[in-house]
């Protein structure tokens, strides 16, 4: 692991204190010997901008504090400014300078203030984490404490929803749902916000077409002490690829998620002779032309040798195109 090839002790953080880094290191190690851009909301002294540049021998470390660490010199691979985590159009501008493509990871420790941390995640994952970045969330445990300004003790005893629940009849009871008993102050709450996030698909399932969608999460992991939230990316897959050989009658069925709330584009080019089954005619019309779900797929019959399709997302949200041919296998010519 590589934080066990570091001094741990020449830093100054209370990453090494509170062994964050037995968490982080099987969560970064893909980044890890990679040129990336790491951004760190909440620096202190500093120590743990030197801790990530040396973590990552290639990697430019960006850090944001409201106040920059006094006495500290930031020298090679490390950049700081100065600014609030709730100001989205500073946060826009250290992204633009220092990260126009988007940051590799980003790190939230800073206030541990639910609101807060919440609107620099939604700014700062939509706008400048680039697909498949890893965001990381430290100390969401503040929001069960009593003297931290957001948080509360927990206390599940007697919620209202079961004290309603305990007055109606027995018949009554069993079809009233009742919720879980539930904390949600502070960064509590906004975790369990992100929750929600990652059901996406579930939440929009008896939308109308149009509203459905996946989730922007790939996934999220909750530890004791962070959480970290990986940013899905587009994909475009048909399956099986190559069409199977046979009369015309192979058939294959593409896949895409376009990792974005907003709806995405689908086109395929279609090269001539497709043979489309009738009850998905009008279906892949619609896709061809307009607007689909950010999250679907469909089976096509090509009778032409590739078919090749294209998945783009708006131009200003991280533009981002795939595309995937789909090779028909012909019979063996014998
Ligand atoms: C826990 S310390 C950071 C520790 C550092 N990441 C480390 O590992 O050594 C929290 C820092 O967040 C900063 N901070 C608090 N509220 C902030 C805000 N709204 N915007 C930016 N930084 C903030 C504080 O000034 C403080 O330096």
């Amino acid at each position: 692991m590589r934080s066990k090839q570091l001094n741990l002790t020449s830093y100054t953080t209370d990453k090494v204190t509170h062994h964050y880094l037995d968490v982080y290191d099987p969560i970064l190690l893909p980044w890890v010997g990679k040129e990336i851009k790491l951004l760190e909301i909440g620096i202190y002294k500093g120590g743990s901008l030197q801790l990530w540049r040396d973590y990552f021998p290639l990697g430019i470390i960006i850090g944001i504090d409201l106040k920059r660490p006094e006495r500290f010199e930031p020298g090679e691979r490390i950049q700081v400014f100065e600014g609030s985590q709730s100001d989205e159009r500073f946060l826009s501008e250290v992204a633009k300078k220092t990260a126009p493509d988007g940051f590799d990871i980003i790190i939230d420790d800073a206030s541990h203030i639910g609101e807060l941390t919440k609107r620099t995640f939604w700014h700062l994952f939509d706008h400048h984490l680039k697909p498949g970045g890893l965001y990381a969330i430290e100390d969401w445990g503040t929001g069960y404490c009593d003297d931290f300004p957001d948080g509360r003790r927990l206390n599940l005893k007697n919620p209202p929803m079961s004290r309603v629940r305990s007055l109606l009849s027995r018949r009554l009871r069993r079809i009233l749902k009742v919720p879980f008993p539930c904390h949600s102050y502070g960064m509590v709450g906004f975790i369990k916000e992100l929750v929600d996030e990652q059901g996406a698909a579930s939440v929009t399932m008896r939308c109308p077409i149009e509203g459905r969608r996946g989730s922007k999460f790939k996934n999220m992991l909750i530890t004791p002490g962070i959480v970290f939230v990986t940013r899905i990316a587009p994909t475009l897959t048909a399956s099986p690829n190559p069409v199977p050989a046979g009369k015309g009658a192979g058939r294959t069925t593409i896949s895409w998620n376009t990792a974005d709330k907003t709806i995405g584009m689908f086109r395929g080019m279609q090269a001539e002779n497709h043979l489309w089954p009738p009850d998905l005619k009008a279906r892949l019309l619609r896709i061809g032309s307009v607007l689909v779900p950010a999250m679907s797929s469909a089976s096509i019959i090509p009778t032409t040798q590739s078919f090749s399709t294209k998945l783009s997302l708006p131009k200003q949200r991280n533009d981002y195109c795939a595309s995937h041919s789909l090779d028909r296998n012909f019979p063996p010519a014998n």
